[in-house]
């Protein structure tokens, strides 16, 4: 049986720092300040935007919600965009994705000022992590390799395989993964739904991360004995046996797979609570580059 890697437990402990750092920050007259901007009223993303702000208040951060109606124009929106680049109370923000169609998410996520950028989605932020000079990493990768590095996996040399290659998991994971220095180091194979056999390659992984958005995707006979699997799939289906008629699973056959790994994370439990954790890590990072250069 392998050992589980929890988000709860990884994140807790991410946490305990974080809230050193807070009060470092507050006792010389900053509180980190994180602001999202909702667009709409897509509930999934409702969820998400509440769970920011709850994480906020618990840290002692200060948080700003900022609720747009479904119609708002383009031009409204990058005029927030501007007021949260120049409002110093607020060290960093995001828009919540998607948007609705009529908003061009590009040219919004190109107006955010890149210093305030901690989802690391605006261009210059995913160049500087490409060369190895991060000001920010993405979220979920970042909290994947927290996960590996906080629970003793060795990625130096190890061959990483990232199933999935979207710009906000799949191809940052490979830029991480693929840098210098510790929890990193590894070599790094990315498969795609174009991939030409695929489980062969799969099976080659000493550490294999998923985010392909296909439930169930990874089966027991696509990996070898004594593999790290990290599973950053969430897929709803259905469930005739649960209450709701549903329920979450990931892109990892998990019960299958579970009896092949070494460690393995669940879904749900597992990379889930470390996006927000790395959000909020990347907003002190910021209030904290703020005040030294004040
Ligand atoms: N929608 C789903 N995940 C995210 C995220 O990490 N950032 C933003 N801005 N929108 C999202």
């Amino acid at each position: 049986m392998s050992e589980l890697i929890l988000g709860k437990t990884v994140s807790e402990s991410i946490y305990s720092e974080l809230r050193v750092r807070i009060e470092a920050l507050k006792s010389k007259g900053t509180t980190p300040g994180l602001a999202v901007v909702l667009v709409g009223t897509d509930p999934a993303s409702e969820v998400y935007v509440r769970m920011k702000g709850k994480k906020c208040e618990e840290l002692g951060m200060h948080s700003v919600t900022v609720v747009m109606p479904e119609n708002t124009s383009e031009a409204d929106l990058l005029k927030k965009v501007s007021e949260l680049n120049k409002d110093s109370s607020i060290h960093g923000f995001l828009v919540q994705l998607p948007l609705p169609s009529h908003i061009d998410e590009k040219k919004v996520i190109n107006a955010i000022d890149p210093k305030k950028d901690v989802d690391c989605f605006h261009p210059v932020n995913v160049g500087k992590m490409l060369i190895g000079e991060p000001d920010f990493l993405p979220a979920t990768p970042a909290g994947v390799q927290q996960m590996l590095v906080r629970s003793g996996v060795d990625t130096k040399g190890k061959h990483v395989v990232v199933v999935g290659r979207s710009n906000i998991v799949g191809k940052p994971m490979m830029a991480m993964m693929v840098q210098k220095g510790d929890g990193a180091d590894s070599t790094v194979t990315v498969v795609h739904s174009r991939t030409k056999d695929l489980p062969s390659i799969t099976r080659q992984a000493d550490i294999l991360i998923v985010a392909i958005g296909k439930a169930n995707f990874i089966t027991a006979d696509m990996v070898k004995k004594g593999v790290v699997v990290i599973d950053v799939g969430t897929n709803r289906i259905e469930d005739p046996s649960s209450p709701k008629g549903t329920k979450l699973v990931g892109d990892v056959e998990f019960e299958g797979v579970k009896n092949k790994a070494s460690k393995i994370t669940p879904v749900p439990g597992g990379v889930g609570p470390m996006t927000i954790c790395m959000l909020m890590a990347n907003t002190v990072a910021a209030a904290e580059k703020a005040n030294v250069s004040r």
